[in-house]
Parts: C-alpha cells; sequence; structure tokens
C-alpha cells in the first residue's frame, strides 16, 4: 500500500495530546499541505492562522461557545497547535476548499507520526456577536470568515479510525 494510502487509512481524531510543541519543520510541513491544496478555479482564497495551545483567543472562543463546548476539556483538546482556516466570504467554494485544505494538514500530520482533530465546534462563535474581535485578533482579512481549524500535537492516546458502512454509503451505477 502507497504511504498515501496508509496516511488515509491510518488518520483518526485525536483528542488528547503530549505536551510536546510540534518544531518548525514539522509546522512548515503542516502548512505546505495546506497551501499544496486545490481551490476552485486556482484562486487560493484560504488563509492560514497559527495559535499556539495557550493563546488567550482561544480562551476567548471557548467562553463565547457557552453550552458548545465540553465541560472538561478545552475545544481544543489541549493540543500545541492549532490551526484556523479562513476564507472569502463571498466565494462560491471557500467552504469547500477549506475542508480540502483541512484534510490535507490532517493526512501530513498524521504521515509526520503526528495526531490531528478537525475542529468545527467553534463556528458558531466565530460566527457570532463576538465575530469582529476574533477575526481581527486572527488577522483575517477583510470579507473573511471562519471555515474551520485543525488542532494538532503528538498523540497521548491512540483512537481507531471510524467504521463505515459500505453499503450504505456507496452506489456503483
Ligand atoms: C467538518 C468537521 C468538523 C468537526 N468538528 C469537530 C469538533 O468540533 N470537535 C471534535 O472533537 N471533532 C470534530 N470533528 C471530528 C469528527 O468528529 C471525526 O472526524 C469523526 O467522528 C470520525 O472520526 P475519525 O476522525 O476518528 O475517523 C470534525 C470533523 C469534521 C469533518
Amino acid at each position: 500500500m502507497s504511504e498515501t494510502l496508509k496516511s488515509i487509512e491510518r488518520r483518526s481524531s485525536t483528542r488528547s495530546y503530549t505536551a510536546e510543541k510540534l518544531t518548525p519543520e514539522e509546522l512548515d510541513t503542516l502548512l505546505t499541505a495546506g497551501l499544496q491544496a486545490p481551490t476552485a478555479t486556482n484562486r487560493q482564497e484560504l488563509r492560514f492562522t497559527v495559535l499556539p495551545g495557550d493563546a488567550p483567543i482561544l480562551f476567548d472562543i471557548q467562553e463565547a461557545m457557552g453550552g458548545r463546548a465540553r465541560p472538561t476539556m478545552n475545544f481544543w483538546y489541549d493540543a500545541p497547535t492549532v490551526i484556523v482556516i479562513s476564507g472569502e466570504r463571498d466565494f462560491r467554494w471557500t467552504a469547500v476548499d477549506a475542508g480540502i485544505a483541512v484534510e490535507n494538514i490532517a493526512l501530513a500530520a498524521e504521515s509526520l507520526g503526528l495526531g490531528s482533530v478537525i475542529l468545527g465546534c467553534l463556528k458558531a462563535a466565530m460566527d457570532g456577536d463576538a465575530t469582529g474581535n476574533f477575526a481581527g485578533t486572527l488577522r483575517f482579512p477583510e470579507g473573511y470568515g471562519f471555515q474551520i481549524a485543525v488542532a494538532v500535537g503528538h498523540k497521548a492516546a491512540d483512537k481507531e479510525p471510524h467504521t463505515y458502512d459500505r453499503t450504505k454509503q456507496v452506489t456503483v451505477l
């Protein structure tokens, strides 16, 4: 099996991280994987904001999430790095492009032996009343909005990939 297929097969969401930080090289590899993702019409409209796991804005977002946050753990699971992806609100393919980019990052993390978890749970907080503050602090360009985020770090626990029902999900005509 190719290394690419192995990474796709092995990736699963990591919700427990060690305190070990990413090296600059690891972070650079993850960001490069995001930048190498295709975008519709090659528009390259996505922006990647990198935050350390102790960035005050993460705690502010957590607070804004209110009841959506898990009571026992912060939404980034104490991962040492969180990458927030923003994109042009008015481009019709932004959400699809962000989804492709975030999976590229998740697969790159897996191939480096790192864990990751894609984070959508902050969306409502990012789109809510506090958006102006968050967008400014996260340096979103004008007209940009939150799309998706991903937490990355060293796995403290392994989780099996999800199972699926091929007969339900696939139709071959
Ligand atoms: C768009 C999207 C948003 C997600 N948001 C969250 C999230 O906010 N918090 C979380 O713990 N997991 C989140 N996940 C991870 C999913 O729960 C996870 O991918 C799914 O349960 C399948 O498990 P696996 O990734 O281990 O295969 C998200 C995944 C996707 C694709």
